[in-house]
Formats: structure tokens, sequence, C-alpha cells
């Protein structure tokens, strides 16, 4: 069980995820506000996980203190090192993102999926995962920081997404599977940096509700990696745009199928699917920054 709030909540999703399809492992990601009172039942056995970058916010550390009082143990994957959350587990790992200047997590974001991955691939490795496999993960992962770098050197058409979103009534982001946790998270850095009421959806569910919405121009932010579930993503495009909506599309640089479907395109560098939120969630931060300066907003605060 990986608990944690706001961006921490979005990476413990995404570790989960990374658990269950790596080492096999029954996994969930529980937001710690809810964890707490809604009575849990704490399986001594489990292992829990607390997510946190500043290791003070006060629903985390509850949850901690729950499930500690219920006879189990939590591993801290926290940031600031001495903090309440990582004092009351006693044990975990410190991310050493270094200090987050604002409110708005990112790199501390990259850094707890990186350790979660990390974890993955190690229970992984005790269990199912092959070596050559892990072997190709890691070094996978070794890669993340230069895509990153290849990436930020050609952000592709940023200013276009920013001038689509930034006087809309409100932005729908939608990604399947792996990429869904990293929608909530770019819906959640664009409300939280430039004040724009935003919607996040797993991609399949876009008809089941926000497609109400949508109309002529409505901005939608599809984070599409090129993974098994792609074509449904796609599906779901076609649907968006025929209600009129304006597509921005985040897909891997050589996937030329995807590039069709979008009204603005954003291309990242290609990697193992399992790693793409590392490289989808920059050009989402980058959205909210740029709206941010676009709309006069103070982004350190
Ligand atoms: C919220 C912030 O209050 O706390 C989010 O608005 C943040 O941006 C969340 O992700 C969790 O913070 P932390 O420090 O526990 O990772």
């Amino acid at each position: 069980r990986l608990l944690g709030c706001g961006t921490a909540k979005h990476a413990a999703e995404i570790g989960a995820f990374l658990i269950e399809s790596l080492a096999r492992v029954p996994s969930v990601a529980h937001i710690s506000s809810e964890f707490r009172t809604n009575e849990p039942v704490i399986n001594p056995n489990a292992l829990h996980f607390a997510i946190s970058q500043s290791g003070e916010t006060a629903d985390t550390l509850s949850a901690v203190k729950e499930i500690q009082l219920k006879g189990g143990q939590v591993h801290g994957v926290v940031n600031v090192v001495g903090s309440s959350i990582a004092r009351q587990c006693a044990r975990g790992v410190y991310i050493h993102s270094g200090p987050e200047q604002a409110v708005a997590s990112t790199k501390a974001f990259s850094n707890m999926v990186a350790a979660l991955a990390i974890f993955s691939i190690q229970i992984a490795r005790s269990r199912t995962l092959g070596k050559e496999k892990g072997k190709e993960i890691i070094n996978g992962l070794q890669q993340i920081p230069h895509l990153i770098e290849e990436y930020l050197d050609d952000q592709g058409p940023i200013m276009e997404a920013v001038e689509a979103v930034k006087d809309a009534k409100s932005v729908l982001f939608l990604g399947r599977g792996i990429s869904a946790p990293v929608a909530k998270e770019g819906a959640l850095k664009l409300m939280e940096v430039a004040y724009i009421p935003c919607l996040a959806y797993p991609a399949g569910e876009m008809k089941h509700g926000p497609i109400a919405l949508l109309e002529d121009g409505s901005p939608v932010i599809f984070i599409v990696p090129n993974d098994h579930v792609k074509e449904k993503s796609l599906s779901a495009i076609h649907e968006c745009r025929a209600r009129g909506a304006k597509i921005i599309l985040i897909h891997e640089e050589d996937d030329i199928e995807a590039t069709e479907e979008a009204d603005i395109s954003i291309p990242v560098p290609s990697c193992s699917y399992l790693l793409t939120p590392l490289l989808t969630v920059v050009p989402t931060q980058l959205i909210a920054y740029r709206t941010a300066l676009a709309l006069g907003c103070d982004v350190d605060r």
C-alpha cells in the first residue's frame, strides 16, 4: 500500500502500477486523508509506503501513525531529511531532490517515481523478472536524465499549448494505464500554479462524464505513449475531436500515427513504456509553468 497526497499520491499510483506490473505483487495507492478516516484493515505482513516531498503533510503523517498503531510497518519515501514523516517511519529512503521552492513539486515527483521504480525492479528480480529484462529496465532508467535533457533542448510547441489553455474555462487531461496518473499530475500542476480549473480522467472514462463539457475549442491534453493501450487512447481522441475539442497530444517522438491526431503535437524521446511518466510529465509541467507566467502568476508561491 502506498500513501500520499497530491503529487505524492500520483507518484504512489505510478509506483503501485510498477510493483504490480513488474513484480506481480498486488499493490494499491491511497489518498492519505481518506485512509486514516476510513477505518482501514491493516495487514501486518503488507508493505506500506508513505510518500511525501516535505515530510510534513499532516494527512500522510496521521496515516502513518494509524498504520503503526494497528501493527503495520511504514517505509518513508521522503525528500526532506529529518522531517516528521521520515522520523515517524524511521525506515525507507530519502529521494534527495534538493529543496522544492514552491508547494508544487516537480523534481520530487520524478525522484519519487524513480525510487519506486528501483524498488519495483528489485522486488521483481527476487520473484519473476529475468536478469536480462531487469538490466534492460535499469539501463533505461539510467538513460532518463539524458532523455529529459534532450527533450528540454527541444521542448516542442509548448507556447501553442499555453495559448490554447490560458483563457479556457477548464482544461481536461486524459491518459490511460500508467499515463492516467500523469494526466492527474498535469492537471494538479496547472491548477496549482496557473489557477485554471482542470479535470483529469483515465481516458476510457472520458465518455462517462467529462465529454458533456466539450465544445468547440475546448482544450484536451492527452498523454499517449506508444504502449499497448495507445489505440484505445486514439479512439478517445477521435471522440473528443468529433465534438470540436482542441487536442494537445504528448506522445513519443517516433510515433507518426499519434501525431496525425493532434492539433498541437508535443513529442518526447522514446523509452520503455514503464518509464514514460518520467518523460511525459515534463511537458505538462512546462505548460503549467509557462501558462502561469503568461497569466502573471507568481510560480514560486
Ligand atoms: C498539498 C500540495 O498540500 O500537498 C501538493 O498542494 C502536494 O502540491 C501535497 O503534492 C503533498 O505534499 P508532500 O510534501 O507530502 O509531498
